[in-house]
């Protein structure tokens, strides 16, 4: 079973159009699979769900369809918060918060404060995110850190990197899902999902079922995660076989 999982949720203006309906009425469908995701990750015991929800590139989107999400942002805080908080769910956001207008930052942070003590699920919304703004944004913490005389610049390593990126107290993602049938990451998590594994559907989004989702879980709990080390060192770590030098891993 994933700890993490990480979703791309991609597909909300084609189911739109395919009904001949604004954009704006697939995000708002979009919004109803969120739910059925949240519920799902709760059923399966999954402790950490960190979602798409708007990328450092959206901003470029006509202004009405821009518009209309920030708007579902709004309601989907004021709905949602009550009965995340009861369902012992923590939200978070990662991203650039202070490009918000203040009304949706001020929810962004009261729905954070109010869901804090929470753990049983680690919800995390992406907004106004980028996975090369998130590595920039632990260089220049990192670069400051060794001005200011806190850090060498030979202590730098990857672990100094993990410690200064988005999620860095939870475990990176075990499990990517894009749904929309486009086979790519789109500058989402691009440090923590060095070693996830990926699992595309043509699904759309707003179509989104459990039946799809427990499809993901099913192929994923089938896969072998090696981390860069063989299949005998993974099935019987420190054994005889584990050192075998004729059993290479590709
Ligand atoms: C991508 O589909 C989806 C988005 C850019 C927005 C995601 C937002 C939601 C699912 C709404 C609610 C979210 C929360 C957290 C309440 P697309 O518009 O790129 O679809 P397309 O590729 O078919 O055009």
């Amino acid at each position: 079973m994933p700890k993490h999982v990480a979703v791309i949720m991609d597909g909300n203006g084609r189911w739109a159009a395919r009904r001949k309906r604004p954009r704006a009425i697939g995000h708002r469908a979009g919004a109803r699979a969120v739910n059925l995701c949240i519920d799902w990750c709760l059923e399966r015991g999954i402790g950490a769900l960190t979602l798409f929800a708007f990328s450092s590139e959206n901003w470029g989107r006509p202004e009405d369809e821009v518009g209309a999400l920030m708007k579902l942002f709004m309601g989907a805080l004021e709905r949602e918060v009550e009965e995340l908080d009861r369902r012992e769910v923590r939200v978070r956001f990662i991203g650039e918060r202070e490009r918000f207008a203040p009304a949706l930052r001020a929810r962004m942070d009261a729905a954070e404060a109010r869901t804090r003590r929470h753990g049983r699920l680690h919800l995390n919304v992406a907004a106004s995110y980028g996975g090369r703004q998130d590595i920039a944004a632990a260089a220049r913490a990192l670069a400051e850190d060794v001005a200011a005389g806190r850090l060498r610049p030979e202590e730098i390593d990857e672990a100094a990197v993990g410690a200064r990126v988005a999620l860095a107290d939870l475990p990176p993602p075990d499990l990517f899902i894009r749904t929309g049938g486009d086979l790519r990451i789109s500058n989402f998590l691009l440090w923590q999902l060095a070693y996830t594994e990926l699992w595309f559907t043509d699904t759309l989004w707003p179509e989104l079922d459990a039946a799809t989702l427990d499809r993901a879980l099913a192929d994923y709990a089938a896969r072998e995660r090696r981390f860069g080390l063989t299949s005998a060192q993974v099935a019987a770590p420190g054994t005889a076989a584990a050192t075998d030098t004729d059993n290479p891993s590709p």
